[in-house]
């Protein structure tokens, strides 16, 4: 079994998804930390439900990431983490991470990138009228959504009209492909 640790900042939903796939027979990880920048969360109550471990944090107690960064690094090495999984962390991770896990560092975005990079995904691929959007899961480097991409998978949008009906497509695609990323690079590693 090995050791994964997710990052989140809001509902969590991909979180759940990715700790009910663990709980199936065969899976190749397990979900042992839990890392928010926003302790009020809905990940966090999901962590506390799940009885998995969390590590929160407010960026306004630090002068630089650097040394939140040394604090979840060893919270990860403590719990022997040998993937992150970024699920809707709102943060760029900085080198102090980078370097203790290359290529050890995933994301999910909702776009087929490079299209769509950055903040309210969906809301750009509305304003520019696009027909079709999906899913990224890519590895994380310093820049934002700009990674070696792992899987992507599209989604028709021509007949979803409003934003809701878009982001729950998006999310049932995302709660799909993410475990078994996961669980591959698992199974390689
Ligand atoms: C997802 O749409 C993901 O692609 C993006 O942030 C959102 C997180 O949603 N990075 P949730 O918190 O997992 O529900």
């Amino acid at each position: 079994m090995r050791n994964i640790c997710v990052f989140a900042s809001g509902t969590g939903s991909n979180f759940d998804a990715i700790y009910e796939a663990s709980k199936l027979e065969g899976c190749p990880y397990k979900i042992t930390l839990l890392v928010s920048d926003k302790p009020n969360c809905k990940a966090v109550e999901k962590a506390n439900l799940f009885n998995i471990d969390t590590f929160t944090f407010q960026v306004s107690s630090y002068k630089t990431k650097r040394e939140f960064e040394l604090e979840i690094l060893n919270e990860l090495q403590s719990k022997k983490v040998e993937l992150i999984v970024l699920a809707g962390y709102m943060r760029l991770i900085g080198s102090t991470l980078l370097h203790a896990y290359p290529k050890r560092i995933l994301n999910i975005h909702p776009s087929l990138l490079p299209l769509y990079k950055g903040k309210d995904a969906v809301g750009q691929a509305m304003v520019d009228d696009a027909k079709e959007s999906g899913v990224t899961v890519h590895f994380v480097d310093e820049g934002m959504d700009t990674g070696e991409i792992i899987k992507q998978q599209s989604l028709s949008i021509v007949n979803l009209h409003t934003r809701t009906e878009i982001e729950t497509e998006i999310h049932k695609i995302e709660h799909n492909i993410y475990p078994q990323v996961i669980k591959r690079i698992m199974g390689e590693l």
